[in-house]
């Protein structure tokens, strides 16, 4: 059966990146032959443009009817405008919510070569190998806001609902991993989060026994990142906390460039992007850095069409094209620099077990 993935490049570097990804789908499609229909759409500024709305009608039932959507990078340079609706942003918690991925999942595992490029030192890198379980389509972000000229206010919910399947979805990720699971909050200020606490310890007492359960406050959290980072194994936490820290544990990395995601809910379909944003002030110019995207690619092969081998065989190319010094200069250190395109190269060219040129 044909899968259909919706492709939706969006702003910035995000059609650079997402080219590059597209190259190495089609690479491991044509190698398993796996079946798969590809559609690219306009969204976020790219479809305000042309279309003017960041989710246009066509993009969105393209997106609903799709088993899974591949995107770039949404957001454009400058103040946001007034009116949602011409936010480009907005077009992507719209798309978030349309699809119920409530789960976003975003793994940091720093590779040889790349995690050199950090500005932390090499002891605090050894053994890091963690994954952030972010909800996605709740709190903060989409409470109701009022905005004024001298005040505004944003709210934070969450139902207990939310939090169980989130939580579960860490949960399971944890049992097949170290069976250890850190819950992220800031239950001595937050209602919201002492309800994630509870919540967080009923669902693991109830449905996971064996398995251990910590919770960690978020500032201390946001700290522990940094020094004790390989302590971490799996992490769950609401949508704010896991946006900011996933920026900061993407440094353990090397750069925000090296970090895929996968978003899913309770069926098959996924939205997979990476965590970076639109780097306007290196749009255009050829040196995005197109791992994260390359490894996104890779989490939605195994997340929403069933191919763990060929997700497998992304990874390994990656880190070894990555290994052999084909960084972009994000990563590349005191060594020279690759452009998008030669990284890309390098890593179809290992796509296989293909001898290192
Ligand atoms: C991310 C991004 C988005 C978010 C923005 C672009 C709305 O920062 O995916 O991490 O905050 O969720
Ligand atoms: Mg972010």
């Amino acid at each position: 059966m044909t899968s259909l993935i919706a492709v939706l490049p969006g702003d910035g570097i995000g059609p650079e990146v997402t080219r590059a990804g597209l190259a190495v789908l089609r690479a491991v499609a044509a190698r398993h032959a796996l079946d798969l229909s590809i559609e690219e759409a306009p969204f976020g500024g790219a479809a305000l443009d042309a279309l003017g709305a960041p989710m246009p009608p066509s993009t969105r039932q393209l997106c609903v009817d799709a088993d899974a959507v591949l995107l770039g990078a949404v957001g454009l340079p400058g103040p946001p405008p007034p009116d949602p609706a011409l936010r480009p942003e907005q077009g992507l918690l719209d798309l978030r919510a349309l699809l119920g991925v409530y789960a976003n999942l975003r793994p940091i595992r720093p590779l040889a070569g790349a995690c050199e490029a950090s500005p932390l030192r090499e002891e605090r890198l050894a053994g890091v190998d963690m994954i952030v379980v972010r909800e996605l389509t709740g709190g903060i972000y989409f409470g109701d806001k009022q905005e004024g000229e001298d005040a505004a206010s944003d709210r934070c919910a969450y139902s207990r609902g939310e939090i169980e399947r989130v939580v579960r979805c860490a949960a399971r990720l944890a049992k097949q991993r170290s069976r250890r699971l850190c819950s992220i909050d800031k239950a001595n200020v937050l209602a919201t989060s002492r309800l994630w606490r509870s919540t967080a310890s009923a669902v693991v007492a109830d449905e996971f026994p064996g398995l251990e359960l910590e919770h960690l406050l978020v500032d201390a959290a946001a700290m522990r990142l940094l020094t004790h980072a390989a302590d971490f194994d799996v992490l769950v936490t609401e949508n704010m906390f896991g946006d900011i820290l996933t920026d900061e544990a993407s440094v353990l990395a090397g750069s925000l460039g090296m970090a895929p995601s996968a978003s899913i809910g309770d069926g098959g379909k996924g939205l997979y992007e990476p965590i970076h944003g639109t780097a306007p002030d290196i749009a255009g110019q050829g040196v995005a850095n197109p791992c994260g995207m390359i490894l996104s690619v890779a989490m939605m092969l195994e997340l929403s069409l069933d191919s763990p081998e060929a997700a497998r065989e992304i990874e390994a190319a990656v880190a070894a094209a990555v290994a052999a010094g084909a960084r972009t200069p994000d990563i590349a250190g005191s060594a020279p620099p690759a452009t998008t395109e030669q990284l890309t190269e390098a890593v179809l060219a290992r796509l296989g077990g293909a001898p290192a040129p």
